[in-house]
């Protein structure tokens, strides 16, 4: 019994043990599958709030297929759960749900390249075993969800180049896994946290490019495995931390930010592997640290725009691994000899590509070992310092570089004819020296030359030949020098890429080359100051980039002001002390963009125009002509002749307002009285329509044939005046019926408008009450003044006005019923007008 029971428990404990193991290895079985299924609907619900499936991606996340199989998706092999995410690049938009954080196996999420919103959810902190984590390059806002640091296997966070704000969480300190941490390029504020000196396994560090303040916190000495730290391009302050154990940096760039102090002199020694150290535009001071030659590993040198003083150290030619050195700047030099001595050393950097040495206080001569430098040098700045002496003849042996700036130094002498070697130079800077002599022919080798800046030196001779061969140039500055001769004509020809060009302030003579027609694209033309004469070439208005040119003081000539018209884009124009005669030309006050002119000191004479330019007193000047007149009331020039006073302003348009009324109304009650004449006289002999004299609609009659008939307008003649012109009665000698002349008066404001108008509006018309036309005539009078005339058939009645008041008159006296026809009449017609 005993033994029996004793047997039953055994099989039960047996039981219970294999169930025991049975339900061990089954469970995960089944766990599996449901979790699977449940990162199947993770991704589907990830995917609702994902927009712009560009490359079809989203449509392969389908019920129809396991989630392993769907693009971007990848799966644990034995577990079958998504370990990685890779949707990079695939334009996506929308946002990051919450549900990412279901994908517990997660361990590679990539969403950068896209155009996500939205914040980054919390939900990532449920990611424990995520690795790397890439939401770089998208328009994520928000701030870093403090959370991010439960991810504690997080190799790499990359942020970068997103909108995100708030502070650095000072949890991520608790990260010891992180390797690459990127957060450049977003809004991120406040200041660096401390605690990022405890990621002993941080190599890389990118904070650039954020709004970061305060210091740069000392802990981070503690980094001895940080690689590279850029922290550019914030508002950091206060000194560089004292000197820490970043045995390991390579590469430091603290530019642009507000950094003062010194630069620690020990950073030759705690630094002992940098590459790359860029502090430009900060406010550091002192000396450049003499350790800094024994950093042999550095390539690039940037320390410009701060206010490092003192010399530069003579052994910077120990830096063998020179790539770019760049002191611009700062306050260097002492003034003295010596100061350029550094330069020799340099010729020891034999990969030296970039040398800027520019806006310091460096004094002398630049050493003739300057032909030994890097035969891969490209960028030579050494300008706005105190160098004296010559170019070294050798410049001649840096054929690769593309960029030589050396302005407003002492230098003096030629330029060495060696400089044609420098095939690849696109920009040569050489302007307010004392450089002298000719421009070497030479300079015609540099065929790929795009800016050539000689300004304020004192060159003499004539422009070379040769340098028609640069095709390439953009911009050429020769101002302020004492060039002469004339312009070859070949020249302008060769430019068509031109932009700017400035002969001003020379001796040059000559006129202009007549052919300017391929310099299309270009913008400013200074010919300024010399002694140019002839026309201004016709072909230069098919520059139709022109914006601003400068003629003054030179012996120009009209009739080629009238090439201005095609230059619509004008906008300053300096045509001052020149030789221009005749009439300012109308066309200029249609220049849509012209803001400035200068006409002062020419022969020029008449009317000067109102609109435009010439709207504005300040926008333009005139002065020292002798036969200028009218121009807008402002500028004070004597009225044209014959012309009447007027108001000025509001008052003047209020005014004009109220004539056009009046005489439209005059006119028409002259128009609406001739008809009523002629009606009654035409009643009478039965005819009802006005029939017109010259049906010959192409009569044309000129201004000596009106004179004539009218008598030379005599008053005599003159049957009535409105405000915008009088009538004259007149016989054509080959008519019989004399005619009713109305003779504008064109120095009304409004008048040829209104002549245009009237002529276009009684051609059409046709009503038994109104008079027609018969002809126009526009012509120009015996004083060269403009005439406008309208001629209409005469009735010989008199007028309407008259013939209301002569209440002596019996027999010429209108009844009630009389007068009642004639307001109705004019009711008609004016409602027909
Ligand atoms: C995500 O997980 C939460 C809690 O674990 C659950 O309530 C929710 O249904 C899950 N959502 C999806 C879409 O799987
Ligand atoms: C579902 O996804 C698979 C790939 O995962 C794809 O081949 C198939 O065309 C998709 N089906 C639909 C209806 O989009
Ligand atoms: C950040 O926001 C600004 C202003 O809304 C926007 O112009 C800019 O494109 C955004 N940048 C990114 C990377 O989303
Ligand atoms: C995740 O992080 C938050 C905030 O840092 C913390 O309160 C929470 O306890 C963490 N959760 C886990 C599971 O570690
Ligand atoms: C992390 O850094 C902070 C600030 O530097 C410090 O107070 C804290 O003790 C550090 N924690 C660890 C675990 O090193
Ligand atoms: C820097 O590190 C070296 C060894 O890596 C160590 O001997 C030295 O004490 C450290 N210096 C400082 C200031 O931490
Ligand atoms: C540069 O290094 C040498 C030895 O490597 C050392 O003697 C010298 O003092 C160092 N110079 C500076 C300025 O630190
Ligand atoms: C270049 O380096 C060599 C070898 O170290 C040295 O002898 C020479 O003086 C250096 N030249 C200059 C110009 O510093
Ligand atoms: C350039 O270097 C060579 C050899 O190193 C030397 O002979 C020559 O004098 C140097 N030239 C100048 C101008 O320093
Ligand atoms: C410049 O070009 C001319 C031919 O145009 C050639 O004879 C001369 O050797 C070149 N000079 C230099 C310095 O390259
Ligand atoms: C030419 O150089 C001078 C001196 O540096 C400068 O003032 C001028 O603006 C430059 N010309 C052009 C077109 O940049
Ligand atoms: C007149 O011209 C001057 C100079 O071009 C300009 O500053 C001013 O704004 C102009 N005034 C008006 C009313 O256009």
């Amino acid at each position: 019994m005993e033994i029996f029971s004793l047997k039953n428990q055994w099989i039960n404990l047996l039981c219970i043990i294999i169930f025991t193991l049975l339900s061990i290895s089954s469970k995960p079985a089944t766990l599996a599958l449901r979790s699977n299924e449940n990162d199947m609907l993770a991704l589907l619900s990830l995917k609702d709030q994902l927009v712009g499936d560009s490359h079809g991606v989203l449509t392969s996340w389908n019920a129809s297929f396991h989630c392993c199989q769907w693009q971007g998706v990848q799966c644990g092999r034995r577990h079958q759960r998504v370990v990685s995410l890779n949707m990079s690049g695939l334009s996506l938009a929308g946002f990051i749900s919450p549900v990412i954080g279901n994908l517990t196996f997660l361990r590679e999420v990539d969403f950068s390249h896209n155009k996500l919103q939205g914040s980054i959810p919390r939900e990532v902190g449920h990611l424990k075993r995520l690795v790397y984590l890439s939401l770089k390059f998208n328009h994520l806002n928000g701030e870093i969800p403090e959370e991010l640091s439960n991810c504690s296997n997080l190799q790499e966070i990359a942020f970068t180049a997103n909108n995100i704000t708030g502070e650095i969480p000072v949890s991520l300190g608790d990260m010891k896994n992180l390797i690459n941490l990127h957060l450049a390029y977003n809004l991120l504020i406040g200041g660096i946290p401390a605690s990022l000196g405890n990621i002993s396994t941080l190599k890389v560090l990118s904070l650039e490019q954020n709004k970061l303040k305060g210091t740069i916190p000392s802990s981070l000495g503690k980094l001895s495995n940080l690689e590279h730290m850029y922290i550019g391009t914030n508002k950091l302050s206060r000194s560089v931390p004292p000197v820490h154990n970043f045995s390991s940096l390579l590469v430091l760039d603290a530019a642009v930010n507000q950094l003062s102090g010194n630069f620690p002199p020990e950073i030759g020694c705690t630094f002992p592997n940098l590459e790359a150290i860029f502090i430009g535009l900060n406010q550091l001071t002192g000396e450049i640290p003499r350790s800094i030659s024994n950093i042999s590993s550095l390539e690039l040198f940037d320390i410009a725009l701060n206010g490092f003083t003192g010399s530069v150290p003579k052994n910077m030619g120990n830096l063998r691994n020179l790539l770019v050195l760049t002191i611009s700047g700062n306050y260097l030099g002492s003034g003295k000899p010596g100061d350029l001595s550094f330069l020799s050393s340099l010729s020891n950097c034999s990969r030296l590509q970039s040398l800027g040495i520019n806006y310091n206080h460096l004094y002398g001569v630049i050493p003739d070992s300057i032909a030994n430098f890097s035969i891969w040098l490209e960028e030579l700045f050494m300008g706005d310092n105190q160098i004296i002496g010559r170019i070294p003849q050798g410049i001649g042996n840096l054929i690769n570089l593309d960029l030589m700036e050396m302005k407003g130094t002492f230098i003096a002498g030629e330029i060495p004819i060696s400089i044609g070697n420098l095939q690849n130079l696109e920009g040569l800077y050489l302007g307010f020296n004392h450089l002298s002599g000719k421009i070497p022919s030479s300079i015609g080798n540099l065929s790929r030359l795009s800016d050539l800046n000689l300004s304020n030196n004192k060159f003499a001779g004539a422009i070379p030949l040769s340098l028609k061969q640069c095709t390439n140039l953009q911009k050429l500055d020769l101002s302020t020098n004492n060039l002469n001769g004339s312009i070859p004509y070949q020249l302008f020809g060769a430019f068509e890429r031109l932009i700017y060009l400035n002969l001003s302030y020379n001796s040059f003579t000559g006129s202009l080359p007549s052919d300017m027609r391929n310099m299309k694209n270009l913008v400013e033309f200074y010919v300024h100051n010399n002694n140019f004469h002839g026309e201004i070439p016709m072909t230069l208005g098919e520059s139709l980039e022109l914006t601003t040119l400068f003629m003054r003081k030179n012996s120009f000539h009209v009739p080629s002001l009238n090439l201005l018209p095609p230059l619509r884009s004008l906008e300053n124009l300096d045509l001052s002390n020149n030789n221009l005669s005749g009439t300012i030309p109308p066309e200029l006050q249609k220049l849509p963009f012209l803001v400035r002119l200068n006409l002062s000191f020419n022969q020029l004479e008449g009317e000067v125009p109102k609109k435009g330019v010439f709207k504005n007193a300040t926008g333009f000047s005139f002065f020292g002509n002798k036969n200028l007149c009218g121009g807008i009331p402002k500028i004070q020039l004597p009225k044209c002749f014959s012309e009447k006073p007027k108001e000025k302003g509001k008052v003047l348009s209020t005014k004009t307002i109220i004539a056009i009324i009046i005489s439209i109304l005059l006119g028409s009650i002259l128009v609406v009285l001739l008809v009523y004449h002629s009606l009654r006289h035409k009643a009478r002999r039965g005819t009802f329509m006005p029939s017109s004299l010259f049906d010959n609609s192409c009569l044309r009659l000129s201004y000596k044939e009106l004179l004539e008939c009218t008598h030379g307008f005599a008053s005599s003649n003159l049957i009535g005046t409105g405000s915008f012109g009088s009538v004259y009665k007149g016989v054509l000698y080959q008519h019989e019926k004399p005619l009713a002349v109305k003779v504008l008066n064109l120095r009304n404001h409004g008048a040829a408008r209104s002549f245009i108008a009237e002529c276009k509006a009684l051609r059409k018309i046709r009503h038994r009450n109104l008079l027609k036309i018969i002809t126009s005539c526009s012509s120009i009078d015996y004083q060269g003044n403009e005439f406008k005339a309208l001629v209409f058939e005469f009735m010989p009645n008199g007028s309407l006005e008259s013939r209301l008041h002569e209440q002596n008159d019996q027999s010429r006296y209108l009844n009630f019923a009389q007068r009642l026809d004639i307001a109705i009449d004019m009711a008609n017609a004016i409602d027909y007008l």
